[in-house]
């Protein structure tokens, strides 16, 4: 490759070296620290998960409860954070408002001692305890309720699920949430934690990285995609419709929500899993009537675009999942961003350890020695129609 060559999407270039987590995209395979997600799955918690990512390794008993005792005694949100949400507007999305709340927390704790591990850690456990708790605030409050408090006596999913729902949640539940947390806590440089990366680059706090790192998940090519997927699913309505959706779809040069992937060229593991968990809250708690026509979609999409290998990724069944557990469709990418925090900060540890700022190059298209024109002479570059419906809105 040339050292001048452009890859759109900077596709096939490795923008770090790390040791976080793997992805084999022709085989589906995904691992953290070297340890299958399947099996992390089966028998991880969210926290030892996040703990492995972050510190490197397994933590021993000693060294898990510890780690959760911390982030239990720090899941409670300053009042002034509480009193700042109270001001956001209930239409407002509730990743815009999981992005101030997160970048807020920098007032609090900027003091930036990168180089200090007591430093670190703390930051570490204050993300890791208050996020859950700013999304499930963000959620009352909208409804013009007083957030509920954590409770000390249930683990990290349970408890989450506590303060939204404002009722003790069902164990099955809890733990098939807290397994989702661990299947979306890591994704190797993805677009995401390419941002934090950049952000952890300049030295900058903590908060500032994940605040930007949020921001970045929020799109729809990104983790907003688990919304969309929910309302493709509503507007497909009917199994009978998948057909004609997926060709005016295709035709129309539209992407279909939470299929494709820049890695992977086969199902998602994460994917599969998802799907399982979703049958197994069915069998407890009844189908959800879009499920039927998801499974339909899959099949329809891998006929008509197998060959180019787009299968569902980790955003299509996870919707299905939170819905079941009366998660709002609102709220998908906030929880996906509660599991994400681990991977971030893993990433951002890993580039401090050997820092240098980011700072690529381009390929330069624009004039030079360009005339500065006199204002009297100047054509407009703006579409005065446009410009007319943007300052009515
Ligand atoms: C996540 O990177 C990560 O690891 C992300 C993630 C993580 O854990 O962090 O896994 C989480 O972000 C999952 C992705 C969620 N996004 C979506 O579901 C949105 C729909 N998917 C896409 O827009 C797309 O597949 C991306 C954004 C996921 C990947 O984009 P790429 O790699 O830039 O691929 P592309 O858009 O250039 O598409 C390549 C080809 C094109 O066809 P050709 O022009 O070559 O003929 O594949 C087609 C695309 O049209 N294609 C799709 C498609 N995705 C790709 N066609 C229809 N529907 C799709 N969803």
């Amino acid at each position: 490759m040339s050292i001048c060559e452009y890859k759109p999407g900077l596709e096939n270039i490795p923008a770090t070296q790390s040791s976080i987590s793997f992805v084999d995209g022709q085989q589906g395979i995904l691992e953290y620290r070297g340890i299958n997600i399947e099996e992390l799955g089966q028998y991880s918690s969210f926290l030892e998960t996040s703990y492995l990512l972050i510190w490197g390794g397994l933590p021993t008993e000693e060294e898990l409860a510890e780690f959760e005792h911390e982030i239990r005694y720090h899941r409670r949100l300053k009042y002034r954070i509480r009193d700042m949400m109270k001001c956001f507007p209930e239409s407002g999305h509730p990743m815009d408002a999981l992005q101030a709340c997160a970048a807020a927390l920098g007032l609090f704790y900027s003091r930036r001692a990168l180089d200090n591990p007591a430093y670190i850690r703390a930051a570490v456990v204050r993300l890791l305890a208050k996020i859950p708790t700013m999304v499930a605030a963000f959620q009352l409050m909208r409804k013009g309720n007083d957030p509920v408090q954590p409770r000390d006596d249930l683990d990290y999913s349970a408890n989450f699920l506590y303060m939204l729902n404002e009722r003790e949640p069902d164990p099955l539940a809890a733990r098939i949430f807290d397994i989702c947390l661990i299947l979306h806590a890591e994704h190797t440089i993805n677009a995401s934690t390419f941002s934090a990366m950049v952000t952890a680059s300049t030295l900058t706090d903590p908060y500032a990285v994940v605040a930007s790192a949020v921001g970045t998940l929020a799109g729809p090519l990104h983790g907003g995609a688990n919304e969309e997927v929910i309302e493709m699913l509503e507007e497909i309505g009917s199994v009978d419709n998948v057909h004609a959706y997926l060709d005016s779809c295709l035709e129309r040069k539209a992407k279909i929500m939470g299929f494709g992937h820049r890695v992977y060229k086969v199902k998602d593991p994460r994917a599969t899993i998802l799907q399982d968990l979703a049958e197994q809250l069915f069998e407890k708690f009844g189908r959800d009537e879009y499920y039927d026509i998801a499974v339909a979609l899959e099949q329809a999409v891998a006929e008509k675009l197998g060959h180019k290998g787009i299968y569902p990724n980790v955003d299509f069944y996870s919707g299905l999942v939170y819905r079941k557990m009366g998660i709002p469709t609102d709220l998908f990418t906030p929880v996906f961003a509660i599991a994400r925090v681990a991977g971030w900060l893993a990433h951002w540890k890993e580039q401090l350890a050997e820092n240098r700022i980011f700072r690529p190059t381009q390929i330069y298209t624009g004039a030079r020695n360009a005339p500065y024109i006199p204002s009297e002479k100047r054509q407009s570059t703006q579409d005065k129609d446009l410009l007319a419906g943007l300052i009515a809105e």
